[in-house]
């Protein structure tokens, strides 16, 4: 391409660490399609003539054919998808090829390419997570009423449902899907026309191409455009965020799937065996879940530590951008897919998550609200004789519920036989009526209401 100036062709170590073919080939129908728009531009602005442009298009649609069947032939040594396509497209149109490259550059081609190509992973990521909230709700609906302990610390705090734990997720993943929305509108500026750097002496229609690509406007600088990967950082952030939530579900489905809690069984085809222990049902998908978010964190620091300190424009060093961010996506993308299946195949054991409450005093903080209520015990102090009857309890080795009254009111003598309507688990749960509570009721109507995301 730039023989012109040059004597020597580069060595095989230069082609080894200079060329992104390998790996870009990945951007081959977005690369086409950015060269579309900027053909018609062309034309339409007296740039080419309508017979070039013909020719051009016809060019570019049969090296996308030729691409897609398996027919294309990638040669490393022209060292990236842009000259590949361009090389092809002169091979197959002769010289007027040499003319789709007239008011651009490598610099706003790569950075066009890669805009359409995070856009679409943007929306990607925001389909699978629909379908993972889609199940996450199913789910949530059909244990309203399962009670199982709630945990702070990992210690039994108070009773909930297991619909409102799966609620909880369904809130994540939904500002997961907000945070992709906003990325997508944040990188809604075309940068193809912006050139090398500084723009082109030539009577482009910029706002023509970014109509074409499903852009809102062009950039506004020509120098930030080129040297801009703040569109892949947001996707990778974004994606950080989302497989940390991911990571937390699987972490829990690994703990609750445990024979020590039982709380849920894993899918089979979700689980492997042990080539030593035949009773094993291992839980490797979400453990694979949980550790692949370890890539996604490395892709977002891979990209910042590249981009740190770059002086404008673009520099080579920009390059790096592509494998960690196809591997962030893919990685993503087969995670939500994973997780949603894991959900739904799920089977719930009530009965391990009722037993699980028998432990830990669940309805201490209910006993501390009836002395408040009832009794008019300033919280604080109700706190304190609560905690001496749990004492009471934990010592001789008794439920809440359990405790005999008079045991109860040598703590307290306000107290009286109708405590015991709140120490159960349903009475504890039932009461949580505040708005984002675990009523039942409550998760009712926040399930019932369906944000348009
Ligand atoms: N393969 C390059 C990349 O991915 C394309 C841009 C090259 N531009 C240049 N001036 N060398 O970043």
């Amino acid at each position: 391409m730039w023989g012109g100036r040059f004597d020597l062709p580069p060595a095989a170590l230069m082609q080894e660490i200079n060329a992104s073919l390998p790996y870009d080939r990945r951007l081959y129908s977005q690369d086409i399609r950015g060269s579309q728009a900027h053909a018609a531009m062309l034309a339409k602005q007296g740039i080419l003539t309508a017979e070039e442009e013909k020719k051009i298009q016809e060019g570019l649609s049969l090296i996308l054919k030729e691409i897609e069947d398996g027919r294309f032939e990638f040669r490393r040594e022209l060292e990236d998808i842009h000259m590949a396509v361009e090389a092809r497209l002169k091979e197959l149109i002769g010289d007027v090829g040499g003319k789709l490259h007239t008011a651009r550059s490598r610099n706003d081609q790569v950075a066009v390419d890669m805009k359409l190509f995070v856009r679409e992973e943007c929306e990607k990521a925001i389909f699978l997570l629909k379908d993972l909230r889609r199940v996450l709700k199913k789910r949530a609906a059909e244990n309203v009423e399962t009670i199982m302990p709630g945990f702070t610390h990992l210690q039994v705090a108070q009773p909930i449902s297991f619909g409102f734990y799966l609620h909880a997720y369904y809130e994540m993943f939904g500002r997961d899907i907000k945070r992709f929305k906003n990325a997508f509108d944040v990188m809604g500026e075309c940068p193809l026309g912006a050139a090398a750097l500084a723009g082109t002496p030539y009577n482009m229609d910029r706002f023509f191409t970014a109509e074409k690509l499903g852009f809102g406007t062009p950039t506004k600088n020509a120098f930030d455009s080129v040297s801009d990967r703040d569109f892949v950082l947001e996707y990778l952030s974004c994606a950080s965020i989302c497989a940390m939530h991911l990571s937390r579900l699987a972490e829990e489905m690994v703990v609750f799937s445990s024979q020590p809690f039982g709380f849920v069984k894993m899918p089979q085809e979700y689980t492997s065996g042990s080539s030593i222990m035949p009773q094993k049902c291992n839980p490797d998908a979400a453990e694979l879940l949980r550790a692949k978010t370890g890539r996604i964190y490395g892709s977002l620091m891979t990209l910042l530590t590249v981009m740190k300190g770059l002086p404008l424009a673009y520099s080579k060093d920009m390059q790096e951008d592509k494998e960690c961010l196809f591997d962030a996506c893919d990685t993503l993308v087969l995670g939500l897919k994973v997780m949603t299946a894991m959900i739904d195949g799920l089977t719930i054991r009530a009965d391990n998550m009722r037993k699980a409450l028998e432990n830990g005093f669940p309805t201490a903080t209910d006993l501390a609200d009836w002395l408040v209520k009832k009794a008019g015990i300033p919280f604080r102090q109700a706190h304190h004789m609560t905690g001496q009857i749990v004492k009471f309890a934990e010592q001789n080795d008794l439920r809440l519920a359990d405790v005999p009254l008079t045991e109860m009111q040598k703590i307290c003598p306000q107290i009286t036989q109708d405590v015991y309507a709140v120490l159960s688990a349903e009475a504890s749960l039932n009461a949580r009526q505040s708005y984002g509570g675990t009523a039942p009721d409550q998760l009712r109507d926040r399930l019932a209401e369906t944000e348009e995301l």
